[in-house]
């Protein structure tokens, strides 16, 4: 079986990150999510994968993904010239896909326990497709599925103003080739998009038996600045672990499951796990407190942090505390007042920002 993963779109949600870099790059715990994904579709059994890229960021996502030498797995490109939706990007891959049945894994989606039960039931089942569906509190902002009986689908709908049950679409899907036929049946949506979603109420439609599979663990869509920050939390809280390759000073204190990378130096500072420090990163007179992932070659001196995401290169200084906030590569923060309040950031690349 092949996998195709979606790492192509817009990213609006995620701006001003997303000026500059694919949303599937954003690093949890100093690892992209698109490698999450791609290793849990390896852990599948699954090695020939496909993914869609956008001629706006895909060289970035090549250029960080790689062919798959790294996970001995083989990755193909497919370029989809405009974000016309996850149906139209299933369309554009069908020369890889060919008429196997596929995996398609939304490369900014997150979950707990892989795909592997997923895969297996779908080599021994007769269904046309399986979607992976989870319980939701804002179900209008999700495709969303009704159950007939046993784990028959029978009805899907995109983003309903008035859902008709509180089951998601967590975006991890198997089709067999019935789907591109029901793709060529369907018409853009009122966002303008040929949905997924419509492609499958029409395999169901064309008489095809769709089953559902829930997702009992964690799910994850990594769509908005918050998310990311509960992505990073519950992915340390789960997958730290104490491993120290850097150097900690003797007038500091590591408390809990911290990680240092290499070459990176704690002095006169206090961290306290699960905190995961990337490599060459320097640390003074800081208290770094949980939940928090700083990139390569960050450095802080006097800083207070908590709960907050800090990608490569990026230079704090001087302030109390910075709180629930996620700052893009390369950027400088410093303190420019004597306010003692904490303060929350969202700051894309190369910014300059006084507190
Ligand atoms: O997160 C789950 C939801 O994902 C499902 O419940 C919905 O049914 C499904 O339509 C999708 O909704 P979103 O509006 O959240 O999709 P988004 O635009 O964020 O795109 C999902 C992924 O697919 C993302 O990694 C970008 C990629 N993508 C998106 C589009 C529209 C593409 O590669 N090409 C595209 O044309």
């Amino acid at each position: 079986m092949k996998a195709l993963i979606l790492s192509g779109g817009k990213g609006t949600r995620l701006r001003p990150l997303t000026h500059t870099t694919a949303k599937q790059l954003i690093p949890i715990a100093n690892k992209p999510i698109i490698y999450f994904v791609i290793e849990q579709i390896l852990g599948a059994g699954i090695t020939d994968i496909g993914v869609i890229i956008s001629p706006e960021t895909g060289e970035r996502v090549r250029a960080v993904v790689g062919d798959g030498e790294r996970w001995g797995c083989q990755i193909t490109y497919i370029i989809q010239q405009e974000p016309l939706g996850l149906a139209h990007a299933v369309k554009t891959a069908r020369g890889f896909l060919g008429r196997e049945p596929f995996l398609m894994f939304l490369g900014d989606n997150l979950i707990q326990g892989g795909v592997k039960h997923l895969v297996d039931s779908f080599e021994q089942s007769d269904s046309e497709a399986i979607i992976q569906l989870k319980e939701v509190e804002n179900p209008q902002q999700f495709g969303i599925a009704v159950l007939g009986e046993g784990d028959q689908i029978v009805r899907l709908i995109e983003k309903p103003p008035q859902p008709p049950s509180n089951l998601a679409l967590i975006g991890i899907y198997l089709f067999k080739s019935s789907i591109f036929t029901a793709i060529d049946q369907i018409s853009p949506s009122w966002r303008g998009e040929l949905e997924i979603t419509d492609a499958i109420q029409k395999v169901i439609d064309l008489g095809y038996r769709v089953e559902a599979r829930r997702q009992e663990g964690w799910w994850l869509d990594t769509g908005k600045k918050d998310d990311i920050l509960e992505a990073n939390r519950v992915v340390l809280d789960e997958y730290m672990r104490s491993i120290n390759k850097g150097y900690v000073d003797q007038t500091s204190k590591i408390i809990g499951r911290v990680e240092v990378g290499l070459n990176s130096k704690i002095i006169n500072s206090t961290v306290r796990g699960p905190v995961c420090i990337d490599e060459g990163v320097i640390i003074k007179d800081s208290f770094i407190g949980p939940f928090t992932t700083i990139g390569k070659n960050c450095c802080f001196e006097k800083i207070g942090v908590e709960h907050s995401v800090i990608l490569e290169n990026c230079h704090l200084y001087h302030v109390d505390r910075i709180e629930d906030s996620l700052i893009g590569y390369n950027t400088h923060v410093q303190k420019g007042s004597t306010q003692r309040q904490a303060i929350r950031l969202f700051v894309g690349d190369d910014s300059q920002v006084m507190v």
